[in-house]
């Protein structure tokens, strides 16, 4: 079984709450909620005001993506708001290492984040502090994107790593990620896929939850 992460950035932001506790009750196994500050990526989303809020309306876990420059300045607050999971950008990270310490401190999760073109040698000397590694399978920024066929491979790799090092981490993937992308990412090795648009645009959201969380990873 795939756990299955619903992106709120596609959900209605006038009925976030709404939005959240119908795929809660469609079974999905988190919810992931994307910050963006209009520098590290162009567009502008939510703030740990919104997270507080959210976290009196759901029992999730809190699977929070952050893509902001210096986020260490913000960490804290995120954590304070509900963050179970707390995820930064290499790119945007000078002491990729402090920030992740940082965050385990906090007694949450640590994940760190890769760009498309960002290569898995970034991940070397940080794979066994970290509890989860997300591979961007788009350019991050906005919902509704083209999956990119060469996450596959990267997650493969990074499978193959992270077997041969025995280390404990989990493999997310976000962006276009659908019935048919999400079944070759999880058949590479990924345990996590976050879905915005094919969740939240559906006809069915509670369909699309469940038809994501059925895939497995062996044919
Ligand atoms: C992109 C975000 C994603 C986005 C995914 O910058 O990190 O989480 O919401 O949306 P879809 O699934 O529509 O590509
Ligand atoms: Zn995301």
């Amino acid at each position: 079984m795939t756990l299955v992460a619903p992106s709120i950035l596609s959900a209605d932001f006038a009925y976030l709450g709404r939005d959240i506790v119908m795929v809660e009750q469609a079974g999905a196994d988190w919810i992931h909620i994307d910050v963006m500050d209009g520098h590290f990526v162009p567009n502008l989303t939510i703030g740990p005001d919104v997270v507080k809020d959210l976290r009196g309306e759901t029992d999730l876990f809190m699977d929070v993506h952050l893509m902001i420059e210096r986020p260490e300045n913000l960490i804290p607050v995120f954590h304070q708001a509900g963050a179970d999971l707390i995820t930064v950008h290499v790119e945007a990270c000078t002491h990729l290492h402090r920030v992740v310490k940082m965050i385990k401190e906090l007694g949450i999760l640590a994940g760190v984040a890769l760009n498309p073109a960002t290569p898995l040698s970034s991940l070397d000397y940080i794979l066994t502090e970290i509890d989860l590694a997300l591979i961007m399978s788009v350019n991050p920024g906005y919902g509704g994107q083209q999956f990119i066929p060469n996450a596959v491979e990267k997650i493969s790799h990074l499978r193959q790593m992270i077997d041969e090092r025995e280390a404990q981490l989990l493999i997310e993937v976000d962006g276009g990620i659908n019935h048919q992308t999400g079944e070759s990412c999880v058949r590479a090795g990924a345990d996590v896929l976050v879905a915005g648009s094919y969740v939240f645009k559906s006809a069915d959201p509670v369909q699309a939850v469940q038809t994501l969380q059925r895939i497995n990873r062996i044919a």
